[in-house]
């Protein structure tokens, strides 16, 4: 084949992310033939590139073809546009195509440039008379990877996960969207290692073909990509081919634009036995006890099994997860069972909704039962479907809820249960018995997760889910200390007000409310950003919101947002930083905490980042971030309280002023599942 100068960029220098910047990913100069400065072939092809920008942003599909000139100077073109782009980004992301084609493709008649957001390719030959045709015509794709981050755990595993995700994604872009595009995202319950220090869940990724292909042909196209990725892309966490006919990219972290049209959830992987064993009897000592202890584990599983099978004639079979939705209803007697019939010793606590109970099922798995202790707006059968929609929502950082039970009086939700209990126990645990658990790697992991769990749910869940009551103690922390977001769904499921924007039924808990919320009932995904960064600044000082003995220089009563606000003013935000954090935690990272807490709590919901930023923020360098403004800081101790209540104690000091405002509704820390907003 003629020389082709393939020029594969260093991809990926930093993520490009969702910056509205349009990012060179490669180019290819097909330097077979040549053409002469100020030719008519050069000003043809001009022409063709203006046309051709013009033509495919006014284009419904982001797509044109276009021939100019005649014979020797006849040139060929085709510009195609992400599915996602709108027709302005198309037109300014084709008109960069004009600096490599008189820059690094200077002379040459045979080119092809690729944007993250749009392609082009022009020639002296006529490469559009049968896409079809040149589509299956097999070609070595160029290909690029993501150099900044690789996958060390089970890399082969990874890269099959997002071949999966390729293969549904092109059966969408075919034969689904007439743009021939589709983006989604792969979600596996076990995160996989990287070089840098985060577990990877999902896997974010798009495929497209150009418009004219027939479904059969895109699909085919796509389909030979994605067979190559094992072998390509063993050990990378994300890479793209570029190519005319059909291209696709996938990443570690959400690069497009639009919403994911395809959500899947990873089966769970095949562990071997002797690595469960690892995990759950935690570290053995010498051989011999190993001998014993797996002697009698021999005798017990037998002997268990034999019980089982007996049982199994008798009692009625208990749902196992990830079958179908049938199966996610629990049985009564099964509950009662396992929780002794709700005995007291059991309970583990009293949420928002409900008390808690501990139990284990008769497979020996230890379980959560909330049992909700309140009768639902909604009727039964809705509620019934609506949770078993919940239940089926599958993510690392969130709870698990394993099913449910509904009969007569009685509403159970069954939870994995987690031992460590939730973060506000470690987070605010007395500073003598302060937790060497909680070092600031944890609990940069642990808002890592949560943002992941929360992205998961606003953005990525088959059905969006605006958390409303997401606190220090809503989030629960496994054995390893990753964070698990639990009562998801909840209010949803409470007030089943599931599109409206303005409710007349306000749950949550206050100082994690946004105000907007709480005093008029707006919800959006951005009330969850503001508790999201109430929790975050908690973590980075490690006191509670509520707390109300902040020294503090303004008039108001301190809280813990003025406080950061007013150390962010006079430019020491790290002097907020939790005092047991020694100064090993990075300044860097702390400083992007407390950057991103300060945005999240911003007074007007459209300031506040959505999670996807806060993901690409948490991945990005602080100095690019944009300036908060002055947090809603004043409203949880002067536009709640009635005026009633103002003037009683609008004499006393500061602190009596908060604590009498917390009195009101005599909830420190506790859920209120219901108060009318004025
Ligand atoms: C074309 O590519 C070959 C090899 O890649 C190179 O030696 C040659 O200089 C190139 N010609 C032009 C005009 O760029
Ligand atoms: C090409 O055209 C431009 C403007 O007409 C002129 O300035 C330049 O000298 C020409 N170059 C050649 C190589 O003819
Ligand atoms: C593309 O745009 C040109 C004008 O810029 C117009 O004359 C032409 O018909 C268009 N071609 C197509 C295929 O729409
Ligand atoms: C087009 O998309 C860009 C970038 O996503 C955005 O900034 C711009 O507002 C959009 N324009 C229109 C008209 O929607
Ligand atoms: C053109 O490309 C060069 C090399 O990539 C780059 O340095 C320059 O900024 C680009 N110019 C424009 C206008 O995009
Ligand atoms: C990832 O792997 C590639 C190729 O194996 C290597 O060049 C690169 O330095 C690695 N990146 C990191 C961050 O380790
Ligand atoms: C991927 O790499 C891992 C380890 O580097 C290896 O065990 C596995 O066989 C590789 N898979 C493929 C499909 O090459
Ligand atoms: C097309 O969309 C429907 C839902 O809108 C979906 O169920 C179906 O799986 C999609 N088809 C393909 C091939 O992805
Ligand atoms: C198994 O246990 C050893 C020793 O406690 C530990 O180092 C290792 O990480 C564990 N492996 C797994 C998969 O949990």
């Amino acid at each position: 084949m003629a020389a082709a100068l393939l020029l594969l960029l260093a991809l990926f220098a930093h993520h490009p992310g969702r910056s509205h910047a349009f990012n060179l990913m490669n180019y290819v100069c097909n330097n077979r033939t040549s053409y002469g400065i100020n030719s008519t072939y050069q000003s043809n092809v001009v022409s063709l590139l203006g046309s051709l920008a013009t033509n495919a942003s006014s284009s419904t599909v982001g797509f044109a073809t276009e021939t100019l000139g005649a014979a020797p100077d006849q040139v060929w073109g085709l510009a195609l546009c992400r599915g996602d782009v709108n027709a302005t980004s198309c037109a300014s992301c084709l008109s960069l195509a004009p600096n490599i084609t008189f820059g690094f493709c200077r002379g040459v008649r045979d080119a092809s440039i690729y944007y993250d957001r749009c392609l082009l390719r022009y020639s002296d030959t006529d490469f559009l008379a049968d896409p079809d045709a040149a589509a299956a015509a097999a070609a070595p794709v160029p290909f690029g990877v993501n150099k900044d981050i690789n996958i060390t755990s089970n890399p082969g595993q990874y890269v099959g996960l997002a071949a999966d995700l390729i293969g549904a994604l092109a059966g969408w872009a075919a034969h689904n969207s007439t743009r021939r595009y589709a983006a989604g995202v792969i979600t596996s319950g076990e995160g996989f290692a990287t070089t840098n220090r985060d577990l990877v869940y999902s896997i974010y990724g798009l495929v497209q073909c150009t418009p004219d292909l027939a479904p059969g042909t895109c699909q085919g196209c796509l389909g030979r990509l994605r067979d190559s990725m094992p072998r390509l892309f063993n050990g990378t966490s994300g890479a793209q081919f570029t190519a005319v006919w059909c291209n696709l990219r996938y990443e570690v972290y959400p690069f497009y634009d639009g919403s994911p049209v395809v959500n899947l959830v990873a089966p769970p992987p095949p562990a071997p036995a002797s690595q469960n064993t690892n995990r759950t009897k935690g570290s053995g000592n010498a051989g011999t006890v190993m001998a014993i202890v797996l002697g009698v584990l021999v005798v017990v599983l037998a002997s268990a099994f034999i019980i089982y099978i007996w049982r199994k004639g008798q009692a009625k079979q208990y749902p196992k997860e990830d079958e179908d939705a049938g199966s996610l209803l629990f049985d009564l007697t099964t509950l009662r069972r396992a929780t002794a019939n709700f005995a007291e010793e059991n309970k583990l606590g009293h949420g928002g909704f409900g008390a808690v109970y501990k139990g284990f099922l008769p497979d020996g798995r230890e379980i959560a039962v909330k049992r909700l202790d309140k009768a639902s707006a909604q009727g039964l059968k809705e509620l019934r479907n609506e949770l078993l929609l919940v239940a089926k929502l599958r993510h690392n950082n969130l709870a698990k809820l394993l099913g449910v039970c509904l009969k007569g009086q009685e509403k159970l939700l069954v939870y994995e249960y987690l031992p460590n209990r939730s973060l506000d126990t470690f987070l605010f645990a007395p500073a003598a018995e302060s937790n060497p658990l909680l070092d600031w790697e944890t609990r940069y992991r642990i808002i890592y997760g949560v943002a992941r769990g929360l992205l998961y749910l606003h953005e990525d869940s088959q059905i969006k889910i605006i958390h409303r009551d997401l606190k220090a103690s809503n989030v629960l922390l496994d054995a390893d200390m990753n964070p698990k977001i639990s009562d998801f769904g909840l209010a949803r499921l409470f007030n089943g007000d599931k599109t409206t924007t303005v409710t007349s039924q306000v749950v949550g808990t206050l100082g994690y409310m946004a105000p907007e919320y709480a005093v008029l009932g707006h919800l959006s995904v951005k009330l969850d950003v503001y508790s999201f960064g109430v929790l975050v600044l908690e973590v980075v000082t490690g006191r509670r919101n509520t707390d109300t003995c902040f020294e503090s220089e303004l008039e108001e009563p301190g809280n813990l947002l003025s406080y950061v606000w007013d150390h962010w003013l006079k430019r020491t935000p790290l002097e907020t930083m939790d005092p047991s954090l020694d100064c090993q935690a990075p300044e860097s990272e702390v400083l992007k905490c407390i950057h991103i807490g300060l945005l999240c709590v911003q007074e007007n919901p459209a300031d506040r980042p959505t999670m996807l930023d806060i993901l690409m923020m948490l991945h990005g360098q602080e100095a690019s971030f944009a300036a908060p403004s002055k947090p809603a800081f004043t409203f949880a101790y002067s536009e709640m309280m009635n005026s009633e209540e103002r003037d009683n104690v609008s004499g006393g000091s500061g602190n009596q002023r908060a604590a009498a405002a917390a009195a009101v509704f005599s909830v420190n820390g506790m859920s209120v599942s219901e108060f009318q907003p004025r």
